[in-house]
């Protein structure tokens, strides 16, 4: 006699509080102005090259991210970077003078311009201490929080095995475990590794969602856009237990996200509000299931698209730092992972996330492909 295997329902995989807060998010507007928007030329006469044919641009020297915020066209010039941000992935400054009160307002105009939901503001990460220094919308990235982080993990031996060794399992989109997840992300780093004297290590990979989405055989791509995937980060419980924290459970950033049992339910494939272009979203780092199919079937269709992310370098680009380079990039499309090769050195840099649109999947978006006629 045969086993037959099913799948558990929506309400089997969440938590009561996630439905709970379901209702809610159903009686707000969190659609944002869902419109493909045209690159304008506001930003042509800045030198700039694209780094791979797929995905990165970094913009030469000498050109400040603060110069762009103050210039009379400031409107222009930041929604023309969050479309260009939006269409590339990830965008690269260098040796830039931004201070963490620009870096939020960069972060806030971003997404402001380019119609996302008024109600989505700043993130504030659930394991940001009360009352950090550059305010609560500053994640600050160090690796000397990683190192605490570690021995605690360390000395739990049990989960040290359960986890893998393999670097390409940090791949990762923002806090996708909230309700309403990021658009924009901008990272600054200001304090870097260095090897035999020479400033090396902790270089960041990003991969272009959207070329994993085209990757897909048509049929596959239809029936993944049926699908929705629960994301849960309650790891961070025991995060924030180590740093001597407890979750920030209040608004983090919107009326959407709320609560400590840090999980939402997203749709498999997500299309850009901004590039009007589809995106697969799903992550090693937050998503735990596929709704709707057995628990085999939802392991083996989620490691076959993170393995899309993770051997397909033609869709990444490798950035190496230097002391106060600046990268910013669309957290509904682009997945990116940090490069922990420097052991006990620093490295250490300021993270500002801005929310979005609750995601969505449009069945009229266009591939990036298709969109672009290739
Ligand atoms: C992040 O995951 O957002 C930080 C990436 C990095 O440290 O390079």
């Amino acid at each position: 006699m045969s086993t037959v295997t099913l799948a558990p329902t929506r309400s089997q995989l969440i938590s009561s509080e996630t439905e709970q807060l379901e209702e809610k998010l159903a009686t707000l507007h969190l659609t944002g102005a869902p419109a493909p928007l045209q690159l304008g030329k506001s930003l042509d006469g800045f030198q700039k090259a694209d780094l791979t044919p797929l995905i990165g641009t970094e913009f030469a020297r000498g050109v400040q991210i603060v110069d762009l915020l103050k210039a009379s066209n400031a409107d222009d010039l930041i929604r023309d970077l969050a479309i260009l941000v939006s269409q590339r992935g990830v965008v690269f400054f260098r040796d830039q003078e931004l201070t963490i009160a620009e870096q939020k307002q960069l972060g806030t105009r971003l997404g402001e311009l380019t119609g996302k939901p008024a109600s989505s503001k700043l993130h504030i990460h659930p394991i940001t201490a009360e009352g950090s220094e550059g305010g609560d919308e500053i994640r600050v990235i160090t690796s000397k929080e990683r190192n605490i982080q570690r021995a605690t993990q360390d000395r739990a031996a049990p989960a040290r095995a359960e986890k893998t060794g393999l670097s390409a399992a940090n791949w990762h989109a923002d806090i996708t475990f909230e309700p309403v997840p990021s658009d924009y992300a901008i990272l600054k780093i200001h304090t870097l590794p260095s090897f035999n004297g020479q400033v090396t290590g902790g270089d960041t990979l990003w991969a272009l969602g959207y070329e994993v989405y085209d990757r897909l055989s048509p049929s596959f791509a239809k029936y993944l856009e049926t699908l929705e995937a629960v994301h849960e980060s309650r790891f961070f419980h025991q995060i924030a237990a180590s740093l001597g924290r407890t979750v920030r459970d209040g608004e983090r950033g919107s009326p959407g996200n709320v609560g400590p049992h840090l999980e939402a339910v997203h749709p498999v494939i997500r299309t850009n509000p901004v590039t009007g272009w589809k995106s697969v979203f799903v992550n090693p780092n937050h998503t735990k299931r596929i709704v709707g199919v057995t628990k085999d079937e939802s392991d083996t269709i989620l490691k076959y698209l993170y393995s899309l992310v993770q051997l397909n370098h033609d869709l990444q680009v490798r950035f190496k730092w230097e002391k106060n380079s600046v990268a910013i990039w669309d957290n509904r499309s682009a997945f990116h992972t940090a490069t922990f090769d420097y052991g006990a050195e620093t490295r250490t840099g300021d993270r500002v996330i801005s929310l979005g649109e609750k995601p969505y999947f449009d069945p009229s978006s266009k591939s990036r492909r298709e969109a672009l006629g290739l």
